[in-house]
């Protein structure tokens, strides 16, 4: 028996987004690209998942440190009555701690933003259990989640925002900012932003963790191909692409990109699409930036916001920042 190809019960409306932006990303000059967000089907979900426990990318465990070593003391800093919102909740694993050391203290409701419906599900199935916690998943793009959420408070609630993961890498610097800015537009002076980045270290450490030596991350980044040829009626010959991962210094950031191992040339049918690639050209998939944490202070005040404290993991290379709506 043939198993249906996953996600093709995404909407029309989905598919065509997504051929319009393989589209665009595809005919890109110089540099063809492809928006990261695609990497996250439900087979690039459960990849990412392995990743974070792959002994050469740290970013995760890091983090999951640093949230358990601190949740008291994070907890102590935010505003009275918060309610927490969170971006991108993923399993909601990391989120633990900081919702056990709310829940402590009085009932608290959880509202996790997403986009991946299975990531909602996992979220609800690993937190649902906390004492006092009531949670509402919002299956949506952040901003308009947040707005959401921001909305249907009452007057007395503080907002926490969490961030955490260092998804924020994923945004350009300039982009970032903007980012910042519109979550904070959203807010009440007084409320807050748990803002989770992965900190500057040295290059072959940071290059291993996006080239991991089993390759795993090398199949989450194929898996975009693997998935535009199940989605959109495409023909990448997968096993002509090769993974590659490298540190630009000018953006300070992590580049997974795709490289073309001969001249390749391949349709995309639901894109109307045929692309040509010559032996060597890359297909740029993920950025990931890396941050000081002294920067944090200067890139919050540019956002709206004031950096109160930070609590930083020493032997990765991780930062927490809170960030306190002026
Ligand atoms: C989920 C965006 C934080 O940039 O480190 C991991 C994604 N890509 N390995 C990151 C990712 C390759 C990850 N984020």
């Amino acid at each position: 028996m043939t198993q249906p190809a996953l996600s093709l019960d995404a909407s029309p409306d989905l598919r065509s987004a997504f051929a319009a932006d393989v589209r665009a990303g595809l005919t890109h000059t110089p540099q063809k690209e492809l928006p990261s967000k695609y990497l996250y089907d439900e087979v690039g979900s459960a990849l990412f998942e392995v990743i974070t426990v792959l002994p050469e990318y740290g970013v995760t465990r890091a983090e999951e440190r640093l949230l358990a070593m601190h949740a008291a003391d994070i907890v102590a800093h935010l505003p009275h009555d918060v309610t927490v919102a969170e971006l991108g909740s993923g399993s909601g694993r990391k989120t633990r701690r900081i919702l056990e050391a709310l829940c402590k203290k009085r009932p608290t409701s959880y509202f996790p933003i997403e986009i991946s419906r299975a990531a909602l599900q996992l979220c609800r199935r690993e937190l649902g259990d906390i004492e006092r916690i009531s949670i509402v998943g919002y299956e949506r793009d952040y901003l308009a989640g947040l707005a959401e959420v921001s909305k249907n408070r009452s007057a007395d609630e503080r907002l926490l925002v969490l961030f955490l993961g260092s998804t924020i890498g994923n945004f350009g610097r300039l982009a970032a900012t903007r980012f910042l800015r519109d979550i904070r537009n959203m807010l009440a002076p007084g409320d807050a932003l748990l803002l989770g980045t992965d900190l500057i270290k040295p290059t072959p450490v940071l290059v291993a963790a996006y080239a991991d030596s089993i390759g795993v991350t090398a199949s989450f980044n194929l898996n975009l191909l693997a998935r535009i040829n199940r989605e959109l009626d495409g023909d990448f010959p997968l096993e002509a692409f090769e993974h590659v991962a490298r540190f630009n210094p000018d953006a300070r950031s992590i580049e997974m990109h795709l490289r073309a191992k001969r001249d390749i040339t391949a349709h995309v049918g639901a894109a109307q699409l045929t692309v040509s690639l010559k032996a060597g050209e890359t297909i740029w998939t993920e950025s990931s930036h890396k941050y000081r944490a002294e920067e944090m202070p200067a890139i919050a005040d540019d956002a709206g916001f004031v950096c109160s404290h930070q609590w930083i993991e020493k032997e990765w290379g991780f930062a927490e920042s809170l960030l306190v709506a002026k």
